[in-house]
């Protein structure tokens, strides 16, 4: 399972590598552009060095094949090679995805929402498709539900291809994927707290807390050893 957070905010990056077992950072055009930064370059190789050895995932601005490839080898040259290249699925693009493949470029489909949109990226080299689960649910299509599909579908061909589960707005809609086999995700820092937590458990932990303090005080068990 790969969990990545979504964002360009450095501080949030930090704190998100400092607290959960994310596997790196994901971006877009909208991410970086949120943060006002007037030099996105300058933010990803920023971002570059504070994810260390995790994965960055940087997005094409271009949408004509060229122009999309001459923007990947510049990120790959200013991130490194391990960086993955986010590229929308249309049918202009998977020209470029299947020339950045062959490139030993990797490749992130990115704004899926269809199963033969994820299909034909993943046959056209990109080794993550990243289908919008939030938005897709917007249109009154279960988004969990096709997101399984694809994994499915993916699955079913023998391709090596992640979904990679991205816009998500509630822990139940994270849970069905991971519980229907997608294997990633990618998710926002408030998501991530999210995930990690529960109602319950904080219930729990008080009752620790009553039922200890009532006999040993605020003595901790160290104070014991
Ligand atoms: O990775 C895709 C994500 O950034 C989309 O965000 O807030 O539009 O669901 P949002």
């Amino acid at each position: 399972m790969l969990i990545f957070l979504d964002s360009a905010n450095l501080d949030e990056i930090r704190k998100a590598l400092q607290l959960f077992p994310i596997d790196g950072v994901t971006t877009n055009p909208t991410i970086l552009s949120r943060t006002g930064e007037q030099d996105p370059a300058a933010l990803l190789k920023e971002i570059r060095k504070t994810v260390d050895d995790g994965l960055l995932f940087a997005q094409v601005t271009s949408h004509d094949t060229d122009a999309i490839i001459d923007e990947a080898k510049k990120l790959v040259k200013l991130l490194g090679a391990q960086t993955v290249i986010k590229i929308p699925v249309t049918a202009a693009t998977l020209e470029a995805m299947i020339k950045l493949n062959a490139k030993g470029i990797h490749i992130c489909a990115t704004a899926v929402y269809t199963v033969t949109q994820a299909l034909m990226a993943a046959k056209a080299g990109a080794e993550y498709v990243a289908p919008y689960v939030s938005h897709i649910d917007g249109q009154a299509i279960d988004g969990p539900e096709l997101a399984i599909r694809m994994q499915e579908t993916i699955t079913n061909y023998d391709l090596d291809t992640h979904v990679l589960g991205a816009s998500f707005r509630t822990v139940s809609q994270v849970e069905k994927l991971m519980a229907g086999g997608v294997d990633s995700a990618t998710v926002t820092f408030d998501m991530l707290e999210k995930l990690a937590s529960s109602a319950g458990t904080a219930a729990e932990v008080d009752s620790f807390d009553r039922n200890w303090k009532h006999l040993y005080g605020d003595k901790s068990i160290g104070d014991f050893i």
